[in-house]
């Protein structure tokens, strides 16, 4: 009895060293972070589409949203206490991090902006987007293009919105559209009757579709209800469906209008006629170069790049890969799948 004891104890041990063995030979997966925030459908489309690539790569991915700087600033911070292998950051507030990406730099964890810029800060080391000035130019050039303002087209009743102050890139796309439509506006092509042009005049806070709302309800009470509004110029679809929703209200008829990311209610508005072009960012196009990046930084290699002058975050010029953004109207928009 005692040797049958003292075989199964043996045999236990053995088949326990075996099992513990094959955990050391097998590598521990690689862990990242992702950290967005829940201002509209596109940035869900992005957190979906980065979870399911980095999954099929073999990380270990834990994607979360927020709806407010300090809540993002919290999540980032939680996750730095983790130790992750990267951290990705869509910023609510692109100067928010300063302090908190402190203490990754300092546990040497990667930090890789995700179609926002983190600015004032070196803990970031690399940006996937798309190339923002591009999207500013298009909304223009389109604009520019679809009034005939070249050839002396207009006057034209034009308004602006722009996105989030705190969005670095929500600057860009104004000032790089406003390039192109300024001149028009000297002109006399273009006419904006409430007079409001600069960015802060015209900008919706933190891209919230909501706050676009009481502005295009005065807009079209006070300078359209015997004139007509021409074009608008709307930083994104989300904000595009809610302005067009009110001058629907308003009974008056659907100006042409810009929108940005390809959300599939833009896509539906413009087969109906309502919205006129949308910039689109295919989500899997962006998230495949940023998980290119992501296993770069984790194994020590050179990511993709194709942008290094561009991005100068105030600290540095953060190495870029910017994708190609899709202008997306009624002439090709059948041939789109929404994503
Ligand atoms: C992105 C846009 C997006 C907006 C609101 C911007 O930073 O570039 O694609 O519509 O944020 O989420």
């Amino acid at each position: 009895m005692k040797h049958i004891k003292f075989l199964c104890l043996t045999l236990l041990l053995i088949f326990a060293a075996t099992l513990s063995g094959c955990g050391s030979n097998q590598p521990k997966a690689k862990s990242v972070a992702v950290c967005f925030p829940n201002t509209t459908s596109s940035w869900q489309r992005n957190g979906d589409s980065l979870q399911k690539l980095l999954e099929e790569e073999g990380f270990t991915v834990n994607v979360q949203f927020s709806a407010t700087i300090e809540e993002q600033q919290k999540q980032v911070k939680d996750v730095i206490g983790k130790n992750p292998d990267c951290i990705v950051i869509g910023a609510i507030d692109s100067a928010a991090f300063v302090e908190v990406l402190e203490n990754a730099k300092k546990k040497n964890i990667p930090v890789i902006g995700f179609d926002r810029i983190l600015s004032n800060t070196d803990a970031i080391s690399y940006y996937a987007s798309f190339d923002n000035g591009a999207i500013g130019d298009g909304m223009g050039e389109y604009i520019a293009a679809a009034l005939n303002l070249k050839n002396g087209g207009g006057p034209f009743n034009i308004e602006f919105f722009a996105g989030g102050p705190s969005d670095n890139n929500a600057h860009i796309f104004f000032e790089n559209t406003m390039k192109i439509l300024e001149p028009y506006l000297k002109s006399g092509q273009l006419v904006c009757r409430s007079g409001q042009t600069t960015f802060d005049q015209v900008a919706v806070a933190d891209w919230n579709s909501a706050n676009a709302r009481p502005r295009i309800q005065e807009l079209m009470s006070k300078y359209y209800t015997d004139a007509p509004l021409q074009v608008v110029l709307s930083p994104n679809d989300d904000i595009a469906g809610v302005i067009l929703d009110e001058i629907g209200k308003a009974g008056k008829p659907y100006p042409i209008i810009s929108g940005l990311d390809g959300d599939p209610a833009a896509f539906e508005r413009i087969k109906n006629g309502q919205q006129t072009f949308t910039i689109a960012k295919d989500p899997d196009v962006l998230t495949a170069k940023c998980v290119r990046m992501i296993k770069a930084v984790v194994e020590g290699t050179q990511p993709d790049i194709n942008d290094v002058t561009n991005y100068n975050n105030g600290v540095k010029v953060v190495p870029s890969y910017l994708c190609t953004p899709m202008i997306i109207d009624k002439t090709n928009v059948n041939s789109m799948a929404a994503k």
